[in-house]
């Protein structure tokens, strides 16, 4: 019987050591989040980076560690310190991740990570061909692995490849600045089917392949060889049901088994019930624009004094990739933002905001979710942004409001909430205004709208759907042929 192969850099979980002792913590990000609902362990089998790198791991604890990640129907790829230098922090963080993100001037084209960033690519397609059968169907995902479906290709050339994007894809403008442009389109041109969280990449993607390869493309079909590559868009949903249970079992908890943090919001909430908590929630990353929504938040204090006591700003910011410069830079301009406004604005009564830079289990971030009655999103760049979604899942009784930026993917499903341009700090400061104020019957009727869509287009969907067309695509080039 054939599987279905997922291969991404991040696997569903992370592997520490310590004192001898394994553990394996969730991986965070919207890509192992939103596959882990749909790897089911049975049928399909997951490669990718356990987290640790060759020297990390003591000798004798190799089979153990593949034992762990048995468990959640993985299978590792080792990569050294130097590989993971180069190729993570390196080529895929320190070049792609900005420069697909439209942070042209945060890229850098080095030579010696790109060579890193190709043997790495090999060393995951290695590893598929190692695993994989002639009938088996192979999911690559994302920009760290973006020369592996031609990898595979050379190798088997019948087998069925399906690469996802869970980034931007630039403009070509953008795009066309990369020294090894042609190397990354022939590399993603291995796969049978390509896709992309909204039209706009895709379209971005068919217009460098047509203008920089100069192959023939008709609507959304790419003529290479003797091959057909199929393109398309399959925006990425949340597992809509497990956020929506519970939400509600967290609502039928009793006073005892309230966790510390839902017990402090609830603490809070009794001593001014008028006062509103904003929430947001990202990766600690410059594309999640965390800086300026928190000048965005000091000018609406300044423009709106009546609502200094009234407001909260909750901030979890999850450390990510903190071995390169631009994250370093961040966490520090953050630390002095939040310093800065908290001073400026705090009361004995009142602390403006709530920062926690940690990843929260899952439970806890329910409890933020369903206790905060504006969710305010504002990246500068977003592939999608899957905590939009999560967080209108979880609303139960339909209230609460969502402030999300036009730069997000997600916005294009979202227009039932109050879409922002995130460096227009006058209409975020009136979305404030607009959000606090909103009547309940008003965030009701929107947010029942996006529910029932989130429902309808959640994660199983999403990856149905791409499997569908894939298998599709493939027999109409045997057909063809
Ligand atoms: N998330 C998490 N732990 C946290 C905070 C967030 O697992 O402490 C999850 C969150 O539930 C969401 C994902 O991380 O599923 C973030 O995905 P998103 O698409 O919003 O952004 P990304 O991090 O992929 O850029
Ligand atoms: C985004 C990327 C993922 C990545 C995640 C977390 O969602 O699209 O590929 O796994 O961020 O980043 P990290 O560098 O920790 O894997």
């Amino acid at each position: 019987m054939s599987k279905t192969i997922i291969i991404s850099n991040r696997l569903p979980v992370q592997l520490q050591i310590d004192n001898g002792k394994i553990t394996a913590t969730p991986s965070v990000g919207g890509l192992a989040t939103g596959m882990k609902s749909v790897h089911s362990g049975g049928d399909s089998l997951w490669i990718g980076w356990s987290g640790l790198t060759d020297d990390e791991i003591p000798p004798g604890l190799a089979p153990e560690i593949d034992k762990a990640l048995a468990k959640h129907g993985s299978s590792k790829v080792n990569l050294t310190s130097e590989e993971v230098d180069g190729f993570y922090y390196g080529f895929s963080n320190r070049t792609i991740w900005p420069l697909f993100h439209y942070f042209l001037e945060y890229s850098e084209f080095e030579l010696e990570s790109w060579e890193i960033y190709k043997s790495v690519n090999q060393k995951f397609a290695d590893a598929i061909l190692e695993k994989a059968d002639d009938d088996d169907i192979i999911w690559v995902h994302d920009y760290q692995l973006m020369l592996v479906p031609q990898m595979v290709r050379e190798q088997r050339p019948n087998v069925s490849i399906g690469f996802f994007l869970h980034i931007p894809f630039p403009s070509y403008e953008i795009f066309r600045t990369l020294p090894w442009r042609k190397e990354v389109l022939q590399g993603l041109l291995g796969s049978d089917l390509i896709g992309f969280h909204t039209y706009d990449y895709e379209r971005h993607f068919l217009s460098s392949v047509r203008r920089l390869l100069s192959l023939e493309v008709s609507f959304n079909d790419i003529y290479m060889d003797d091959r057909v590559i199929k393109v398309d868009s399959f925006p990425m949903g949340i597992d809509y049901k497990k956020f929506r249970d519970a939400a509600k079992k967290h609502d039928e908890n009793k006073a005892e088994e309230r966790s510390e943090l839902q017990k402090r919001l609830d603490m809070h909430k009794a001593n001014q019930p008028e006062a509103k908590f904003l929430l947001s929630i990202d990766r600690l990353d410059y594309s999640k624009g965390i800086a300026k929504r928190l000048n965005a938040f000091e000018y609406f204090l300044n423009k709106h004094p009546e609502y200094k006591e009234k407001v909260r700003l909750i901030i979890l910011a999850v450390p990510s990739r903190s071995n390169v410069p631009q994250y370093q830079l961040l966490k520090k301009e953050i630390d002095e933002l939040v310093g800065r406004i908290n001073g400026e604005f705090s009361t004995v009564s009142w602390t403006p905001i709530w920062y926690f830079y940690r990843s929260m289990p899952f439970e806890n971030l329910i409890d933020l979710y369903t206790s905060c009655d504006i969710a305010w999103l504002t990246p500068i760049r977003d592939g999608m942004n899957l905590v939009a979604k999560e967080y209108i899942a979880t609303r139960t009784d339909k209230t609460g409001v969502l402030i999300l930026s036009e730069m997000a993917g997600s916005a294009n499903e979202m227009n039932e909430s109050l879409l922002i341009n995130p460096n227009n700090f006058e209409e975020i400061s009136e979305a404030l205004f607009q959000a606090i104020n909103m009547p309940k019957e008003e965030q009701q009727a929107r947010n029942a709208i996006l529910q029932k869509r989130l429902e309808r287009y959640n994660v199983e969907k999403w990856a149905n759907d791409f499997m569908t067309s894939l298998l599709n695509q493939k027999q109409n080039e045997t057909q063809h042929k």
